[in-house]
């Protein structure tokens, strides 16, 4: 695994988007895992002016997110399919058919994790896994005691990740308790992965994540077991790592 630092977030995210640009650059028919929350929103921010700029094309790219809430349609404002048509999918040159979520309506959970699965299958598998980690070292939604082998299916939310989110719903109770994701299995399956921590709340899960035992408890850990892996940290989420 590489561990890079960087002084500060805006260096850390500019150091992901350049990443991923460089890394379509090399193979426009690129298949993107994505990752939502607040810490990708910067670097969604910088890939949109890349695109602008000319520097870095979309048209050929095929997106898969990591997760979607259950019961929410695609209009909520708290749906992830809502959040990456703001921040990204709009203002960027992607064609909209290329770009993959959980449907967080399908009726059928059993039968929506197989279709994720095949989806990402069918386009050949996902080439660069973009990850954020939540504050109990869950990857995607990913909750501890998920196992390290699993794939897309529903998952019940921890009361953890539900105070680290219910803050963006009105009321906060309105917060779902279940959502798709996709399985640690599923992300290790990629070809790549480019985790980003950013912020002084993060230091204690990015050292678990980084340097401490691979476990179900910290799914985030089982990043140590893939052979091309790269963290991206600023210097406040890397100040637990030893
Ligand atoms: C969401 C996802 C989550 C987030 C994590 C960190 O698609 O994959 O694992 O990356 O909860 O969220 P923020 O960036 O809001 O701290």
């Amino acid at each position: 695994m590489e561990v890079i630092i960087r002084p500060t977030t805006e260096e850390a995210v500019r150091l992901t988007a350049e990443l991923i640009a460089d890394a379509i650059r090399q193979k426009p028919f690129f298949k993107l895992g994505l990752a939502t929350g607040a810490t990708m929103e910067a670097v969604y921010a910088d890939l949109a002016e890349m695109n602008k700029a000319g520097r870095v094309d979309f048209s050929r790219v095929h997106t898969f997110n990591l997760d979607e809430y259950i019961g929410l349609p695609p209009e909520d404002p708290n749906s992830y399919r809502y959040y990456m048509n703001k921040h990204l999918f709009s203002k960027i040159n992607i064609d909209m058919r290329n770009t993959n979520l959980p449907d967080g309506l399908a009726g059928d959970e059993i039968a929506e994790g197989l279709r994720y699965e095949e989806a990402i299958e069918d386009a050949g598998g996902i080439d660069l896994q973009l990850l954020g980690i939540g504050n109990d070292g869950h990857i995607g939604f990913n909750e501890p005691i998920s196992s390290l082998g699993s794939r897309t299916r529903a998952k019940a939310l921890t009361p953890a990740t539900y105070a680290q989110n219910s803050v963006y719903f009105n009321p906060p109770e309105s917060m779902p308790k279940r959502a798709f994701t996709m399985g640690v299995g599923t992300i290790l399956d990629a070809e790549r992965i480019v985790m980003l921590i950013t912020g002084a709340k993060k230091a204690g899960i990015a050292a678990k994540a980084i340097e401490g035992p691979v476990t179900s408890m910290v799914t985030g850990s089982a990043i140590q077991l893939h052979p091309n892996t790269v963290v991206i940290l600023d210097e406040a989420a890397a100040a637990e790592l030893t």
